[in-house]
């Protein structure tokens, strides 16, 4: 039998692990919207209101995910076999490292994310692959602290390129909270040829600044940026074709276009890479 997440018993068990119920988490609230059901009645409420906001039924959230796996296997075609995957969120469908193995089965994923949810589903979901996939707590907002991590430091070989994905991330740091530093601090340690895939919600539509209040009312986060502030975040890189774009027009699959809609608009990404001249 399928019990809710927010039933009495189930409850105690994750507040043991450090999970706090009673507050929405944006790893919940993604949860939620793409159908999931690692989430409670508060990240419903917010899930909600998004899909109010733009009533998509969730496309936005599953174009994301889209976005990450056409990225992840464009880099593993590449040649890149290692990937640093930092707000990973929740397990859902194509996980980086099924993506990954897909192409490369040697493919090794390190997940970074600072919920103890995440940590605890991603090591459930990894127990199967410990060879070649990890998964560490850490905090966006401290670089250093995460590539220090020794799990990180010596299960990636940094003499070699690395695939660093923030995909949905940075727009939950503030401004005072020094993104662009904190982006740079990681982009700077990255061995050359080494690339960041970066997702970022963007200010393009009336509805997604409709979105950012209300994010910032019930999650205490989510910073709408414009184009020219999501591409400064790939700033010491080499901004691939074809630059930053709504993630459906970066490198879409066969098939129509999707037309520009407060949905098709909310997330923009772009690929750098690091270690050629920069233009
Ligand atoms: C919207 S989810 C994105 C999940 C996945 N990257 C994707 O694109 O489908 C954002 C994730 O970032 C994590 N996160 C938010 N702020 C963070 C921070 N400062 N450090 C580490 N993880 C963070 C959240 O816990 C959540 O799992």
């Amino acid at each position: 039998m399928m019990v809710p997440r927010d039933v009495g018993w189930e409850t105690t068990d994750w507040e043991q692990i450090g999970v706090d119920t009673g507050r929405p988490s944006i790893a919940r609230v993604y949860d939620a919207i793409l159908g999931g059901k690692d989430n409670f009645a508060v990240d419903r409420a917010v899930a909600a209101k998004r899909l109010e906001l733009i009533p998509d039924g969730g496309q936005g959230a599953r174009l994301s995910r889209a976005f990450l796996a056409r990225g992840v296997r464009h880099l593993a075609r590449l040649g890149v076999t290692q990937f640093l995957d930092i707000g990973s969120g929740l397990p859902s469908a194509q996980n980086t490292h099924q993506v990954a193995q897909s192409v490369e089965p040697e493919a090794r994923v390190v997940y970074v994310d600072h919920d103890p949810m995440v940590l605890a589903h991603a090591r459930a979901l990894l127990a199967d692959d410990q060879q070649r996939t990890r998964a560490v707590l850490g905090d966006l907002r401290q670089p250093d602290a995460i590539l220090d991590d020794p799990v990180v430091r010596d299960f990636l070989d940094w003499s070699r390129p690395v695939g660093l994905l923030l995909l949905g991330i940075v727009h939950h740091l503030a401004d005072a909270e020094d993104p662009s530093g904190c982006v740079r601090a990681l982009v700077d340690r990255l061995p050359p040829g080494s690339y960041l895939l970066l997702s970022h919600f963007s200010d393009a539509s009336a509805e997604a600044r409709a979105l950012e209040q209300a994010l910032q009312q019930m999650l205490g986060s989510g910073r709408m940026r414009s184009e020219l502030e999501i591409r400064a975040f790939f700033d010491g890189t080499r901004l691939q074709q074809p630059g930053v774009v709504p993630v459906v027009a970066w490198q879409p699959d066969d098939g129509p276009a999707e037309p520009p809609t407060p949905s098709t608009l909310l997330v923009f990404g772009g690929l750098g890479r690091i270690g050629q001249p920069l233009t």
